[in-house]
């Protein structure tokens, strides 16, 4: 490894990691609201917002991140009347691409509630949207975490493709210093070293709430 390489570039790499982690928390947070939304619209009984919640999800599932973030990116100006930095138009694809994912990670978070959860809540007398925000969402959100946190991993590695549209994330800064140091290979290897490390911290971070938990429960 060349240790004067990163003692001058380094800060490359943490301008890149700053963007990439912005990105990707914003991703999950935006997404867990519009996915909490389409669950619920998904799950109403009014066929009307079934099919277009079942629509969305699907569509969003079915079509490359890579088109979505050019869709966003070069439709959405032209629909608004006013500008969007590259930065928040690269963080909105990413989260609509989320919010389908966490849609159906929230939906099998509330389908592993108990009947008998919604059941009490009836029987005390709660209407069905009272009983879904104070006894079954709540519930359901705490088992969902785990994965919403999975949900945030998966962002930190997909949205290195916003470095298409010249978002300046670790993938793009390492691709600039492939341009400014004629090196093409070894910033490569410190993205990946970035992106490994994490990842993986965030992973075990989430294995020990996962089984703080469990014990909990
Ligand atoms: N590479 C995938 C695609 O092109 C992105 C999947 C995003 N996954 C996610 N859980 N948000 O569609």
């Amino acid at each position: 490894m060349d240790i004067e390489f990163i003692t001058t570039y380094y800060s490359y790499f943490l301008e890149g990691a700053k963007i990439t982690l912005m990105i990707s928390l914003f991703g999950v947070i935006f997404g867990t609201f519009l996915g909490i939304i389409v669950c619920l619209l998904k799950i109403s009984n009014i066929k009307i917002f079934e099919i277009v919640s079942s629509a969305y999800i699907e569509i969003i599932r079915g079509t490359p991140l890579l088109l979505q973030l050019y869709i966003v990116y070069y439709g959405l100006p032209m629909a608004l009347p006013f500008e969007l930095s590259r930065m928040t138009l690269g963080t909105i694809a990413v989260f609509l691409n989320s919010s389908a994912y966490i849609a159906e990670i929230i939906r099998a978070g509330i389908n592993s509630i108990d009947k008998g959860q919604k059941e009490a809540a009836k029987s005390l007398g709660m209407s069905n949207k009272l009983s879904m925000r104070y006894v079954i969402l709540p519930q359901a959100f705490k088992n969902v975490l785990p994965a919403l946190g999975n949900e945030f991993i998966t962002l930190i590695k997909e949205s290195a493709i916003v470095s298409v549209v010249g978002i300046h994330d670790i993938m793009y800064n390492a691709d600039t210093l492939r341009g400014i140091t004629y090196k093409p290979f070894m910033p490569l290897v410190y993205a990946a070293l970035i992106y490994f490390i994490m990842t993986f911290t965030l992973s075990k971070a989430i294995g020990k709430i996962e089984g703080s938990m469990k014990k909990s429960d």
